[in-house]
């Protein structure tokens, strides 16, 4: 009986919180390991909608221990808020149902203010990030001169901490000409955290070990996708953590031997949020269809996802990136009505037919679509529930899709709602 690492296999928002909320039924632990309140993942239940950035999406159900690794970094007042939001929804979180790991890196508000100011500098330089903060988060866990979870029990040491913080932002603040932050503000605002969040905090590798060992399942929640990892995505336009599966061990404490089979999610089309290169972006009347029927707004941000068709080239690679065992290929319903679906089966690259992502930059907004093109269906895919309920020629997409990116679709998801949902092969069985 395989634990099941769940990934994006595109730019995020694949439907990665509604497939993790499913599947948890037949978890134990449910554990996020890289990113932070970037994430949006939005769940429906009978109707009633769940949005979580931070939690992961096992907190729903009750009896599943909820796990914040140590590969996530946790802006405290976020957590907070969140666990606020989700028990005024009736959602029982308790430290005995949620643990933080004491070795997660802390986002302070000096980290989403250099964010929020790097993006609104000089025009051409925008990665067209959250400004939650994520980045230089990152950049301090790795520079090592981040405040971790568990220095929010230790306050009155943290002078020297705090001072080779400071050294490093106040240098960069006078180049922004911005004023320097004082040893208190930091001082004060660690510890107005460390009360809303100590009473989580844990070593979750040891506990995750033990549970383990005892035989539970757990359930790895990756956050946005591989097109968006540190290493393997659209460079520079990325996210500041590895988002592919192998993440998932180091980002938990637990050995790779722990991660059975990888699920990864993608949509049957694509969009991405921010910028970037996008080969299959649409800019036309098809690609405003996909936005409105997919209600393709950021969960975060609130920003329109730009829309594209379905990539085949980049599905196949994250694929092999990320050791994907099966798809779960999501708002298969989004697709319903078209007369005909396109879908990206190589590049162009000056002239020269190409079958993978270019690492470089320049080439990466070079590549032009060469697209293949599927008939559409008359009938609705929406709310279906088994095979039996899919059009014919959903189910020939579908097929095409699998053959295409050289993987087996595992699941199908026709609705937000956690019970459309077609299961053709149990990961957790696998
Ligand atoms: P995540 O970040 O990967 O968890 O994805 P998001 O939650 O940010 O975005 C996916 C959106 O699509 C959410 O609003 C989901 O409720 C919705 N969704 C998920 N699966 C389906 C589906 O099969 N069909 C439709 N129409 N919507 C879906
Ligand atoms: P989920 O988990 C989609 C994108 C941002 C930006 C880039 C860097 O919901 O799939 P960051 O704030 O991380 O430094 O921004 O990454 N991005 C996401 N796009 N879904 C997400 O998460 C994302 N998290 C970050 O739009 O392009
Ligand atoms: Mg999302």
């Amino acid at each position: 009986m395989a634990n099941v690492v769940v990934v994006g296999a595109q730019w995020g928002d694949e439907g990665k919180g509604k497939i993790v909320d499913w599947l948890s039924e037949k978890a134990d632990v449910v554990v996020r390991f890289q990113g932070g309140h970037n994430a949006g993942h939005t769940l429906v239940i009978d109707g009633v909608t769940y949005k979580l950035s931070l939690l992961p999406s096992g907190v729903v159900r009750p009896g599943k221990l909820s796990i914040i690794g140590n590969g996530v970094v946790v802006d405290p007042h976020a957590l907070a808020d969140e666990i606020a939001r989700l028990k005024e929804q009736g959602v029982e979180l308790t430290p005995e149902t949620l643990k933080v790991a004491d070795n997660a890196t802390l986002i302070l508000s000096v980290h989403r203010e250099l964010d929020a100011l790097r993006e609104g500098s000089t025009e051409g330089t925008r990665i067209g990030t959250t400004k939650r903060g994520i980045g230089p988060a990152y950049e301090d866990k790795v520079g090592r001169r981040a405040i971790r979870l568990r220095d929010l029990a230790n306050l009155p040491t943290l002078g020297p901490k705090i001072d080779r913080m400071l050294s490093h932002h106040n240098a960069l603040r006078r180049g922004f000409g911005l004023p320097e932050l004082t040893h208190e503000a930091i001082y004060e605002e660690l510890s107005s955290a460390a009360p809303k969040v100590l009473p989580y905090v844990e070593a979750t590798w040891e506990l995750l070990d033990e549970r383990a060992r005892a035989g539970d399942r757990i359930l790895f929640e990756g956050a946005q996708g591989a097109l968006l990892d540190v290493d393997h995505g659209t460079y520079p336009f990325v996210t500041s953590s590895n988002t592919t599966a192998g993440q998932a061990a180091t980002g938990s404490g637990l050995g790779p031997r722990a991660i059975g089979y990888v699920l990864g999610i993608a949509k049957a089309y694509t969009t991405r949020v921010g910028e970037g290169p996008f080969p299959t972006e649409l800019t036309d009347e098809i690609g405003r269809r996909l936005g409105e029927r997919g209600h393709e707004f950021g969960t975060v941000t609130g920003r329109p996802r730009r829309c594209g068709w379905l990539d085949a080239v980049a599905l196949r690679q994250t694929g092999r990136i990320s050791g994907i065992d099966g798809i779960a290929l999501t708002k298969l319903d989004v697709l319903d009505g078209l007369d005909e679906i396109k879908v990206c089966v190589a590049y162009e690259l000056d002239g020269q037919t190409i079958n993978r992502l270019p690492a470089s930059q320049g080439a990466q907004s070079r590549i032009r679509p060469v697209y293949e093109t599927i008939e559409g269906w008359k009938g609705a895919t929406a709310g279906a529930r088994s095979w039996a309920d899919l059009p014919a020629q959903a189910v020939k997409y579908v097929r095409r899709v699998e053959e295409l990116i050289d993987c087996p679709i595992a699941l199908v998801s026709t609705s937000p709602e956690r019970a459309d949902t077609i299961l053709v092969a149990d990961p957790f069985e696998d």
